[in-house]
């Protein structure tokens, strides 16, 4: 039998599961196996009848759901439809990432490993379940696992056994070469390239949108820098509705980008061209030539914190002896601990532990960079604005992430710094988009209420569906906004009661820290049970929540459900009925 293609397909919400599945691929590499690794959602499931050799890497996340990049596999591979013993050419075998702390543990690799068996798939071993609550965390579960694994398939596949996989201080091949251009080469500029043609930008197309102004609009005073930014998107076909979201992509900060060429000895002018060694496409994204500073700009995640994947293949760099044994625990299943500490705890960013290893960094070819360093990942903001009210607009309200941890500079959020720090007063600033449908919808019938809860930025979406409805003369509008403090980051206000004087909002507010006691949402939705009954109850009125507070959506539902007892008479457990029933019907969202 001659040897397999090895397609490695995860499921990752925070991240673990990528890694523990790159880290896979890579030992697929040195035992000299052609491997392909992806997320569950970018490979089309109708091949799985063609593929022989598959590992499933899912982790688990909340109350048994599948990550959301693996969710559309979820949806088919569940359909009736699909022919019991359909995939009997298949041999395979299920990692779970999981936390033994929640009550579905590992449920979604469990779940998966009953649907193959059923399907006809042969599971080579026994599911891995991988638990974040074990002493060792979870790579006690997974290296043993990886290693039965490869047991498993040297059995399989004899061919395998005999030949002789790379040495692990040895640096796999690099995907890809870097071929630099000598200067005397004429200089193309490196633009972001606008789309010409009347496709609706997308991940692979997104659209320069003009930055139109960024203001900050909390207090300066005011612990957190909030902004309310416009992007112009005339031209870009794009088109949305409120509940949508727009992606956009950042790029690195300019002094983040400098350290990183001097800790490499890389000139940022330098131009060069990418091939691949094997057959893997070249990035769409990056344009050929291309600079070194567009590279390290906008494509490596270098402010990303490192996983163990990170170590292993930095290790294989090492001369300096502290530095390689260092390297080499934090690659071992037995220095995820030191490595938590370390790395996730102070979220330390790849660019400083480059800096903490100087010697490695130094001897670190610059064809791997492609392979160490993941791509700046796009980040989702809800559109804060409507078409009609700001036509060729989008507008988001972006609270910016800084925070402190043992390390000495804060951190800061890649996206939301690196839009406050765009100043479209210093010349033209253009920020890459594209929008995605969000999961809010609201009501196309005329007269059907809606009733938003939306603290902090939460209330971002529910100024966009307001903007709608005001446009459109619907009038049943309640907002539930809350904050920190009346003067300093109610946003919108003066827009707030221009609506409520023209009769189309009535806005609840809580102030949390304008008084002794804290005042939340979730009290002014308790206090006006009355209001509430009658919308819901008589009027059917939809109901909505967003925002950060992890606690706050079920405190808010509390809430509602005390009203309902309150003001409808009703019991607890009816109130509990009519509350699920508003979710089913998705009037509750
Ligand atoms: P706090 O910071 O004073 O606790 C927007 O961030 C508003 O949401 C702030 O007023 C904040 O109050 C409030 N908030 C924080 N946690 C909350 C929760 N669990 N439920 C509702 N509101 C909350």
């Amino acid at each position: 039998m001659s040897n397999p293609a090895l397609l490695v397909l995860y499921g990752s919400q925070t991240g673990t599961a990528q890694d523990t599945a790159q880290r896979l691929a890579r030992q697929a590499q040195r035992r000299r196996l052609r491997v392909r690794v992806m997320p569950l959602d970018d490979y089309n499931v109708a091949n799985l009848i063609a593929e022989s050799l598959v590992v499933f890497v899912c982790s688990t996340t909340g109350q048994g759901d599948p990550p959301d990049n693996m969710k559309n596999f979820w949806r088919f591979l569940f359909k009736k439809s699909l022919p019991v013993g359909s995939l009997s050419q298949l041999d395979c075998a299920i990692l779970g990432l999981g936390d033994s702390s929640y009550p579905k543990f590992n449920f979604v690799a469990k779940k998966l490993h009953k649907r193959l068996l059923q399907l006809g798939a042969c599971v080579l071993l026994p599911v891995g379940l991988a638990d974040d609550q074990h002493d060792l965390g979870a790579d006690a579960v997974i290296d043993p696992w990886f290693a039965s694994f490869w047991g498993k398939v040297s059995t399989l596949y004899p061919t395998l056994s005999g030949m002789m996989p790379l040495r692990e201080d040895e640096p796999l091949p690099p995907t890809y070469m870097f071929h630099f251009l000598d200067d005397m080469q004429e200089k193309e500029e490196v633009q972001l390239r606008i789309p010409m043609d009347q496709t609706v930008p997308s991940q692979s197309h997104p659209f320069p949108a003009r930055m139109v102004f960024n203001r900050r609009v909390t207090e300066p005073s005011h612990f957190q820098d909030v902004r309310h930014i416009e992007l112009d998107v005339t031209g870009s076909n794009i088109e949305f509705a409120a509940g949508d979201v727009v992606m956009m992509r950042p790029c690195n900060a300019p002094e983040d980008v400098q350290q990183f060429c001097q800790l490499l000895k890389l000139d940022p002018e330098t131009r060069f061209t990418l091939s691949p060694t094997d057959n893997t496409a070249v990035p769409a994204r990056l344009p050929q030539p291309c600079t070194v500073r567009h590279l390290v700009e906008s494509y490596l995640d270098i402010a990303a914190v490192p996983r163990r994947s990170f170590f292993e293949l930095l290790s294989t760099f090492a001369t300096n002896k502290l530095e390689r044994e260092k390297l080499a625990e934090f690659s071992s299943a037995a220095g995820q601990d030191e490595l938590h500490n370390y790395c996730n705890r102070p979220r330390r960013t790849m660019l400083e532990v480059l800096a903490d290893f100087p010697h490695t960094t130094a001897e670190l070819k610059v064809d791997y960079l492609l392979d160490l360093f993941p791509e700046i990942q796009p980040r989702s903001f809800s559109i804060a604005s409507s078409l009609r009210a700001h036509p060729n607009r989008i507008q988001v309200l972006v609270a910016v992430v800084c925070y402190k941890t043992k390390l000495y500079k804060p951190r800061k959020g890649l996206c939301s710094s690196w839009l406050a720090s765009l100043d479209p007063a210093q010349g033209d600033v253009y920020v890459p988009l594209w929008v995605k449908k969000g999961s809010l919808k609201f009501p196309s019938e005329k007269e059907t209420p809606v009733i938003m809860v939306g603290p902090g930025t939460g209330v971002a979406p529910f100024r966009s569906v307001l903007q709608e409805r005001t446009a459109e003369g619907r009038t049943a509008n309640v907002l539930f906004f809350g904050c920190r403090s009346k003067s300093k980051d109610f946003y919108f206000r003066t827009e707030w009661e221009e609506m409520m004087e023209a009769g189309f909002l009535t806005l609840f507010t809580a102030f949390s820290r304008d008084q002794e006691a804290k005042v939340y949402v979730q009290h002014r939705v308790r206090d006006n049970g009355e209001l509430l009954w009658d919308l819901i109850a008589n009027k059917n009125a939809c109901f909505y929540i967003a925002g950060n507070a992890k606690q706050m959506p079920a405190s808010v539902c509390d809430a509602l459900k005390e009203a309902f007892q309150q003001a409808g008479g009703v019991s607890a457990e009816e109130a509990e009925q009519m509350l699920a029933t508003m979710e089913k019907t998705a009037s509750l969202r």
